[in-house]
């Protein structure tokens, strides 16, 4: 091995093959199948999504599938296509034509269905709004709002004419909209008067006002009237959504669009800087986003699909509303929190609307667990087919408690493997092939090509952690950071040459199963062992007593580097023997090289908005130092001072 590979310690050998019955009725059914799709993805790139590419509509057939090399490529040169047409025209010809193409709770309970014709209309009219305001082909469109179907509308409209949409999470302050707008040079915004979230209305509007005293390109701010509070209004700036609806015409043609027409930023935080602007383009993204949604969920024209995540991450752009409208599903969209007005909402739901698929995050699945098997218990969840996870990697036990008492161990869970940068699902199991084992994101999708490498680019063996990489250019990448193409090309291709460099570690087992460690900037380095920092979690998770938790290294005088172990319990607090228990839990399971140095018992961790733990701020507050660096993207700021002062 050499000497910066990353050990891996997890020891996994559960196996679970898909159900017959599953394998049987799925897009993709045998390992055959996949194989040759695989393969001549690899071999014949061109061929292969040049076929694929049919499963859009194009207004202009493209000239060439692929051109350049990574990191300039180019897809379908020469195509004209419309998401907004694929998305809802195409399906207006069809049966799905009054076929429920977003299913909208409220956290509130109240609710909307829009059909794909209803959708389509409310697009179309919010189109010719935009126009109406002065929007063109081109201009970029900040959308900041709450879980709304009106988020969804005006994505869609801005697809429609050729406007990019640079959606802005709700819980940003106004500075973080301030930067976003700058950077874009957004001329318009729209957003809400707030949403609800945990019964408590989260206003938006003002933040929105204090952000345009300092992001002076925007001129006008559409406002959708979602929670009813008192909102300033600034004449001939501000204008209410319901106002310009009215008596505005739902004719609309989609514009005619090159496949690499800018069709969103999405703003991505790096540990350091400034945030990058991810730019996806059109052709390319759609197509990445509707065929992984399709084979990766096996999507059926009669699933009722639910992807919790909000539409501010690539997950809901991608999972909420592009790749199940393109593939004409009905998507669930909740406006709330899990656990509001009760820790079983979300299995509520799921009872309700019978949901089959459902795709959630690693870090609620935690506190799921957490707060109880007797909230999923209380309801019927027997329409379930299919579960997903996505944005972290997941511990196997927390894994094992999905499939069991959300799945009733009749459900294949799909570990998705992916990044804002790539637009859609890379690695994941097919749920009707892939023997899957908890914790891994198996193997990669037709079309894309992973290594595991040193830091030289040397492929690695079986079971050598380094750093995952991808080596062929593949149609839903992204195309640069937007107004920094250097930026772009240092960051993502400036490592290793010729290759994409993602920024996990990861290793593959003898079966060429991958297992994603982590950030590489979270490596451990303990006495010289690189360790991953997932893998000693994964030991701590596994615990009956431990809920969740973080690891970190801190400076160590003999080890170079010490293990602090930060560790919410499912109740109670954590005592002496406590400690000493779960110390030698993780020396037994892991071996001394992973011995904790330290266990410090939380309530809670911090985290971004999206879920992800924030380890940089947790090894600041184990070395004992102030944290510096961006924080902007924080969940809960008080968490830190209350990790430091139950140190
Ligand atoms: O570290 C990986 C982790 O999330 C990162 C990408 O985050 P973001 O751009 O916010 O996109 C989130 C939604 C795709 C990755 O670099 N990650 C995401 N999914 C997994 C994962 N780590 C392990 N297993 C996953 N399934």
């Amino acid at each position: 091995m050499t000497s910066n590979a990353i050990e891996s310690v997890l020891q996994e050998t559960r196996k679970f093959p898909p159900p017959a019955e599953f394998t049987t009725q799925a897009h993709i059914s045998s390992v055959e199948q996949y194989e040759e799709m695989w393969n001549r993805a690899k071999d014949d790139p061109a061929g292969f999504w040049g076929e694929i590419s049919q499963n859009l509509d194009w207004f202009q057939p493209w000239q060439k599938v692929l051109e350049g090399q990574m990191p300039e490529t180019k897809w379908f040169v020469g195509g004209k296509l419309n998401v907004s047409h694929n998305c809802l025209d195409r399906h207006l010809t069809t049966w799905r034509k009054n076929k429920a193409a977003i299913v909208w709770e409220g956290e509130p309970g109240d609710t909307r269905t829009l059909t794909y014709q209803e959708l389509h209309r409310e697009v179309c009219k919010f189109a010719n709004v935009l126009k109406k305001l002065g929007v063109v082909s081109g201009d970029r469109v900040t959308l900041y709002m709450p879980m709304i179907p009106e988020l969804a509308i005006a994505m869609l409209a801005c697809t429609r004419i050729g406007a990019t949409h640079s959606i802005i999470f709700g819980g940003f302050s106004s500075d973080a909209v301030a930067d976003r707008n700058n950077d874009a040079q957004a001329k318009l915004i729209v957003t809400a008067d707030g949403g609800w979230r945990r019964g408590k209305e989260v206003t938006l509007k003002p933040a929105v006002d204090e952000s345009l005293a300092k992001s002076p390109s925007v001129e006008k701010v559409v406002v959708v009237k979602r929670t009813g509070s008192d909102v300033t209004m600034v004449p001939d700036r501000d204008y209410w959504w319901h106002d310009l609806m009215e008596g505005t015409s739902a004719d609309c043609p989609a514009a005619e669009l090159d496949s690499e027409h800018p069709l969103f930023i999405l703003y991505t935080s790096g540990s350091t800087g400034k945030p990058k602007g991810v730019l996806h383009t059109t052709g390319g993204y759609l197509l990445g986003a509707m065929m992984t949604t399709k084979w990766v969920f096996d999507l059926k024209d009669e699933d009722t699909y639910w992807c919790t995540a909000d539409i501010g991450w690539v997950t809901g752009h991608s999972y909420v509303v592009y790749g199940p409208l393109a593939n004409g599903a009905t998507s669930i969209m909740y406006e709330g929190a899990p656990n509001w007005p009760h820790e079983g909402r979300f299995w509520e739901i799921i009872e309700k609307y019978r949901v089959n698929i459902f795709y959630t995050a690693p870090t609620a699945i935690r506190a799921f667990i957490k707060w109880g098997d007797q909230w999923p218990n209380k309801y019927d969840l027997s329409s379930l087919r299919l579960l997903g996870s996505v944005g972290e990697p997941i511990n196997p036990e927390a894994w094992m408690w999905y499939h069991r008492v959300i799945g009733g161990e009749r459900c294949p869970i799909v570990d998705t493997w992916w990044q804002t940068e790539t637009g859609g699902i890379m690695v994941s199991p097919l749920p009707g092939i892939t023997a899957t084992k908890p914790g891994s994101c198996t193997r990669p999708l037709p079309g894309v090509v992973i290594d595991i490498v040193t830091d030289k680019g040397e492929s690695l063996g079986p079971n050598q952690g380094g750093l995952l990489v991808i080596k062929q250019p593949w149609p839903s990448m992204l195309r640069t950071l937007y107004g920094d193409h250097q930026r772009f090309k240092d960051v993502y291709f400036g490592k290793l040459d010729g290759m994409y460099f993602a920024g996990d570690g990861a290793r593959r087992d003898e079966d060429g199963y991958c297992w994603v460690m982590g950030r590489v900037d979270d490596v451990l380095n303990v006495a010289g062992h690189r360790l991953s920092t997932m893998e000693v979690e994964s030991t701590l998770v596994s615990h009956p007593a431990v809920a969740e938790s973080a690891v970190v290294g801190f400076p160590h005088e003999l080890k170079g580097e010490g293990i602090c172990c930060f560790v919410t319990l499912k109740t109670g607090a954590g005592d002496e023997s406590l400690k000493k228990e779960l110390i030698n839990h993780v020396r037994k399971l892991i071996g001394a090289v992973a011995t904790p140095d330290q266990i410090r018992f939380t309530n809670s961790l911090p985290k971004t908005r999206s879920g992800k733990i924030m380890r940089r701020l947790l090894r600041d507050i184990a070395a004992g130092r102030e944290s510096v660096g961006d924080t902007t993207t924080l969940e809960d700021y008080n968490i830190l001072a209350k990790l430091r002062d139950e140190e």
